[in-house]
């Protein structure tokens, strides 16, 4: 650990995410850290330029698909923008969703780098949880992996205050699109951890992960509210995230 505060803790890799996953003691030290409901952050977990050209390449996709309404379910990659309270979490929402469920159907070069992001994620799921999550299929037990990339647009993206169930999920998974104080102003994912508030916003960079207890209030601020909110632009904050359901 090159950085340890109660509420979080930063995990600086040498090797990105790939090699996390062959690293027993780092795992156990992760595993601790989650078990006393420490936020984690993997620093450099990506290339900074590996997400910040994924996440240009999907919303260009997501302008050649056609819109979705919320709360679609589909095995299948669809763009959507969800708005209003979301069923299960009864929470207030609203953001764009690249849902990227058959990556391996997606056209060549979008395939290739969202491989490049998900599949280290899930090979550090299946290492974390000791599951046998597959790519793009549902596993044994009949679950499977949902790749996503969130966009919560400037003009007032956001998702108000929730918990999951903790099982069978038990760590949640967020990589940083975008960097704040340069793509956006203001909006931040916030955890109650420990009795305080840890804001990653305030600590990640792009290409960095958080790791988080799945029981753990959570929360996305509202992207830069005072600005008008424009559908089809870019701006905003961006994060990749991988569900397990
Ligand atoms: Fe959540």
């Amino acid at each position: 650990m090159s950085g340890t505060a109660d509420a979080y803790t930063i995990h600086t890799l040498e090797g990105g995410l790939a090699a996390l996953s062959r690293d027993k003691a780092a795992l156990d030290s992760i595993r601790a850290a989650i078990g006393r409901e420490s936020v984690v952050i993997l620093r450099d977990a990506f290339p900074a330029k590996l997400v910040e050209s994924a996440r240009e390449m999907l919303h260009r996709w997501g302008k050649t698909q056609p819109l979705q309404p919320p709360q679609t379910i589909l095995d299948d990659n669809f763009y959507t923008i969800e708005r209003g309270v979301s069923p299960r979490q009864k929470t207030l929402h609203y953001y764009h969703a690249y849902n990227l469920n058959r990556i391996g159907k997606l056209p060549g070069d979008l395939r290739e780098i969202c491989t490049r992001i998900f599949e280290p994620m899930r090979q550090f799921y299946n290492a974390y949880t000791g599951y046998a999550t597959l790519p793009d299929d549902y596993d044994e037990t009949g679950l499977k992996l949902h790749p996503q990339a969130i966009h919560y647009p400037a003009g007032g993206g956001h998702f108000a205050a929730h918990i999951h169930k903790k099982s069978p999920q038990e760590i949640g998974l967020i990589v940083h699109g975008t960097q704040k104080g340069r793509d956006y102003a203001s909006g931040s994912t916030g955890f109650q951890a420990m009795d305080t508030i840890v804001d990653t916003d305030d600590l990640c960079r792009p290409g960095d992960m958080i790791v988080f207890n799945y029981g753990l209030l959570h929360w996305v601020t509202p992207c830069d509210l005072e600005k008008a909110l424009d559908p089809r632009s870019l701006a905003g904050r961006w994060v990749f995230v991988m569900p397990y359901y």
